[in-house]
């Protein structure tokens, strides 16, 4: 049976795309639990296309409740993991959920913004982010503070949805920016990145307010 998102239809989809955007308060809180159901496999899939090797230093843009970093921490020894997201509730509920590993050190969250990251330059072995490049404000300066903080021969990887999948779902209309493969391509060769490569990976049936969508995640990757 195809997961389920939104089921009750409690948000309308302009309620929903604000909090899936930054998400707040209590509201925010149960949307971030339901995307831990719906982005389940476009989020385990990104850390297995990202790769990390043993003691990296990995940069995580938008993790939301940071539910999966406990499974990119099994993919190898000795990761260290920084996560930013600009809503406070969700590096309260990060903060709760990976309390262990950040008393042990291999975790830390800042409450930021893509645009001005709080890290030095070259800082960073790689860097993942999941359905986050809808909201990017400025896409090219963006993607321009993630290779500064990128080291030479770093790595990143964004998953997302395409522009195709997304025009079906009504909530897109408010505040996303929808990219095809090219799109993307295109916006990280112009920000400066090499070796630029994508692939497709099919996902189990979504439940999306009741209707059932075939799914797949597309990751574009680009080295610095
Ligand atoms: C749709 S959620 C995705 C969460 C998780 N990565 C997933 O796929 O389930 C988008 C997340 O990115 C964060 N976000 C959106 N724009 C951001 C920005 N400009 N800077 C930092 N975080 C941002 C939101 O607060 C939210 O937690």
């Amino acid at each position: 049976m195809a997961e389920k998102f939104n089921e009750d239809n409690k948000l309308t989809p302009k309620e929903l795309a604000k909090h899936l955007r930054q998400p707040e308060g209590e509201i925010g809180k149960e949307v971030g639990l339901q995307m831990n159901k719906g982005n389940k496999h476009i989020c385990l899939n990104s850390y297995k296309v990202l790769n990390p090797k043993n003691k990296d230093y990995i940069l995580e843009i938008g993790m939301g409740n940071g539910f999966f970093v406990k499974d990119l921490l099994k993919m190898a020894d000795n990761l260290n993991y920084s996560g930013i997201d600009f809503s406070h509730i969700m590096i309260n509920e990060a903060t709760i959920k990976n309390k262990e590993f950040i008393t042990s050190g291999k975790v830390s969250f800042k409450q930021a913004s893509i645009e001005k990251l709080p890290f030095n330059d070259g800082a960073f072995d790689c860097i993942t982010t999941t359905n986050t490049l809808y909201f990017w404000p400025q896409p090219q300066d963006n993607a321009k503070e993630l290779l500064r903080v990128l080291k030479p021969g770093g790595k990143l990887l964004i998953a997302y949805r395409t522009k195709d999948f997304m025009e079906q779902l009504e909530l897109t209309k408010y505040g996303f920016t929808k990219y095809n493969v090219t799109d993307v391509e295109n916006l990280l060769n112009l920000s400066g990145f090499k070796q630029i490569t994508s692939q497709m990976i099919k996902e189990p049936e979504l439940d999306f307010d009741g209707k059932v969508f075939e799914m797949e995640g597309m990751y574009t990757t680009g080295i610095k």
